[in-house]
């Protein structure tokens, strides 16, 4: 039987634990995002990150920059909000346009600050099996959407499609520290299906529009889907809902599914964050006295 993994009623299972612990805090947590303004599509996700702030608590500002801004001027921002003792958290919005160098500007982060985990020393820790200050959010929420459902991820086949620095290299790196066995196709993989077939799990991130089809899967599969597209004016994801969700134990669905676990992510991250930043603090205050 199908098995629908809901993402949303999970995200406010974790708002509801991150508010109680805000609420003791002895600092109210701050995340800034900073956005371009020729990125519409992460207008909408900016608006639902804050809102998703104000639900536990958490302050949370926006820096909306013109699309022409220059990289100095990008990077000079991040390096205030770095020193800026009221900010735990930073995230600048991607796509950049293009005349910015995306690493360089993710790299200007604090790491201690870095909301999305994607500057190299937390992503290099990630690899490395360090701890890092954060983890991605769309991979960690994957996992933590899939430890809800119960799923043994040990000896699993995991096929994991698209290989971007934001999904695709996090969520198999998390997977093989559960012991799956992980495969990794891309735009150039040769006969996608003998892999998809051989799934026991697959995290779908191509970006095409119900890409992954009920004949390429076998009875049983789990089927995460990172995708969010629009189809003839319907929301829709990278998996052909209809026909893998009948042979599939357990999907996402889109809405609903993986969306909202990576923005209660991010939330969960601001929290971690903060509580490291009140810390050192606290260890910086002990060793002045
Ligand atoms: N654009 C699409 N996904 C993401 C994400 O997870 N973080 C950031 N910063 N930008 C994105």
């Amino acid at each position: 039987m199908t098995n629908i993994a809901d993402g949303k009623a999970l995200a406010s299972k974790i708002y509801e634990q991150i508010s109680s612990e805000v609420d003791g805090l002895s600092k109210i947590p701050m995340l800034v995002v900073i956005i371009t303004n020729d990125n519409e599509a992460g207008q909408i996700y900016v608006r639902n990150k804050q809102r998703a702030c104000e639900k536990t608590g958490i302050l949370s500002e926006t820096i909306e920059l013109d699309a022409n801004v220059s990289e100095k001027e990008l990077i000079g921002n991040i390096l205030k909000l770095n020193k800026d003792e009221l900010v735990d958290a930073i995230l600048v919005q991607l796509p950049l346009p293009p005349h910015i160098d995306t690493e360089r500007v993710l790299n200007a982060i604090s790491p201690k600050k870095d909301a999305d985990g994607f500057h190299y020393i937390n992503a290099g820790k990630m690899f490395t099996g360090q701890i890092p200050n954060t983890v991605a959010c769309t991979p960690k929420g994957i996992i933590r959407l899939l430890d809800e459902y119960k799923v043994k991820l040990e000896g699993l086949n995991a096929v994991v499609i698209g290989r971007s620095n934001i999904v695709g290299k996090p969520i198999a790196q998390l997977l093989l520290q559960r012991n799956a066995t992980v495969t990794m196709c891309h735009s150039k993989t040769k006969n996608i299906e003998t892999f998809t077939k051989n799934a026991d799990l697959i995290v779908c991130a191509t970006g095409q529009p119900e890409f992954l089809k009920g004949d390429m899967v076998k009875d049983g599969v789990i089927v995460i889907d990172v995708g969010i597209s629009r189809k003839d004016g319907k929301l829709c994801g990278d998996v052909e809902f209809e026909t893998v969700a009948p042979k599939a134990s357990l999907i996402t669905p889109v809405p609903g599914g993986v969306g909202p676990m990576t923005v209660a992510m991010l939330v969960q991250n601001t929290l971690d964050l903060t509580k490291k930043h009140i810390e050192d603090n606290q260890k910086k205050y002990i060793t002045f006295l």
